[in-house]
């Protein structure tokens, strides 16, 4: 079996254009879900398929659409989550840009299966080529009649919007970008209620990741069975990773769900300069970071988390052994620091204390409560936070004090030399 189900055809240039992508079969799935199936038939085959979020939570994207109510008069939205800010994250700008009609087919047929005619595309605004392309891939698309009214015939009424943002990563943050359309400034919601019961202009609203969407139109065209037979049990078919950091080959890679770091390490070229691995984020900085020991752990959500860790979004970061973790961990703790939307108390001032505390210890004037400090911080700020970031901003922190402590205590000691890297 060819195991690449989204990235199958990226490498083709000319995949970009419509007339390529209907001749390598595409919107055969559209018209068979709108010909063959009822929405709430739809919705049923994509849990069966098993498919979860790939934009960081794996929450289980049928169980997601069920939850829209179907007996209110207010128009539904779909949203296509397009922002991809957490660092080292670029697998949604490889699907847009290599395969833009595979993930309007999807918002088509997901539209169709929660009742929305009306999707948005939320695009991060330094994506620019990617949002030329998508523009022009909906306007061929609705040249050929897979967008508007009365879509092949069939029906169904549909349209898309492609939405520039403004570059910040509180924009992913789903609640937050829901007020950026809405031409607020992106600030997290309270929830409940969910963005299903009262999403974009207070109207029930499913938001998904990119990649999970593009997911869909395979689903159709191949079967839930086939899709659940892909990967592990509970975490079905491919993820796409991306690995940065000290590797030979970034970039790229889409393997089976539960395919061991080690396998995709020898993908990626193995560790630079014949370095050993050190430690690695499995999926982005907001996941707790792993090590050397964790080499053979199955990349899925149930292994990652027995484990104390995450899958996220699938961004794996590799340290070598010569990285400085308190350096990498202060350099995160300022990104997280500046991209605090500031809504909330903790995570706003709790992410500057964290800094400070760095700094200090960067600055040879650490003493040694301050490991014990940074813990306590990160326990004051998690869980008491409006949205998930203040979370994230401590998972970088707690993992690495767990993992590395050695380090931190050498380098107030003074008997730690590789800071510089
Ligand atoms: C600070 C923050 C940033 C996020 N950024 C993204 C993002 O860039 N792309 C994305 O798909 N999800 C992002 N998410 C997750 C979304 O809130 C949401 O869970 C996701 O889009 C749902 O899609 P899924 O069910 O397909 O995974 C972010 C969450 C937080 C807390
Ligand atoms: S946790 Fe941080 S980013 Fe999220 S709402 Fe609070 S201040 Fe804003």
């Amino acid at each position: 079996m060819d195991e690449k189900i989204i990235l199958k055809y990226t490498d083709i240039p000319e995949q970009k254009n419509i007339d390529t992508y209907i001749k390598n079969g595409g919107y055969k799935a559209l018209q068979r879900a709108l010909s063959e199936y009822k929405p709430d038939e739809i919705i049923h085959l994509v849990d069966k398929s098993g498919l979860r979020g790939r934009g960081g939570a794996g929450f289980p994207t049928g169980k997601k659409w069920s939850f829209i109510p179907q007996n209110i008069p207010l128009p539904k939205y779909l949203v296509c989550n397009t922002d991809e800010g957490e660092p080292g994250t670029f697998k949604d700008r490889e699907i847009i840009e290599g395969d833009p009609h595979l993930v309007i087919e999807g918002i088509a047929i997901s539209s169709y299966a929660i009742g929305a005619h009306k999707a948005y595309i939320y695009i991060r605004g330094e994506f620019a080529k990617g949002a030329e392309i998508l523009t022009r891939a909906i306007n061929q698309a609705k040249e050929k009649g897979f967008i508007g009214e009365n879509i092949l015939g069939l029906g169904f009424d549909f349209d898309i919007d492609v939405y520039r943002g403004a570059g910040a990563y509180i924009c992913g943050e789903e609640t937050a970008l829901l007020d950026s359309i809405e031409g607020k400034r992106a600030m997290p919601r309270l929830k409940p209620p969910h963005p299903v019961a009262k999403g974009l202009y207070s109207s029930p609203t499913v938001i998904n990741n990119v990649e999970t969407l593009a997911n869909v139109p395979r689903i159709i065209e191949n079967s839930a069975e086939w899709f659940a037979g892909i990967g592990t049990p509970h975490s079905t078919g491919t993820k796409i990773f991306c690995i940065s950091g000290d590797v030979n080959n970034p970039g790229v890679y889409e393997v089976p769900m539960g395919t061991p770091l080690k396998e995709l390490l020898e993908m990626a070229g193995g560790i630079k300069d014949g370095k050993k691995l050190k430690a690695f984020f499995p999926g982005g900085p907001s996941t707790p970071i792993l090590t050397s020991a964790h080499l053979n752990v199955g990349m899925d959500f149930e292994s990652l988390k027995k484990i104390g860790s995450m899958l996220g979004s699938g961004a794996i970061i590799v340290l070598d052994e010569d990285r400085s973790i308190i350096k990498t961990v202060a350099r995160l703790t300022e990104f997280y620091r500046n991209e605090s939307c500031g809504k909330c108390s903790p995570c706003r001032e709790g992410t500057d204390w964290l800094l400070k505390v760095y700094q200090r210890i960067i600055d040879n004037k650490g003493k040694k409560e301050d490991i014990d400090l940074l813990l306590n911080i990160c326990e004051d700020i998690y869980g008491t936070t409006f949205c998930p970031l203040g979370d994230a901003a401590t998972m970088p922190v707690i993992s690495s004090i767990k993992y590395f402590r050695k380090e931190y205590e050498e380098y107030i000691n003074g008997k730690c030399s590789n800071i510089n890297n």
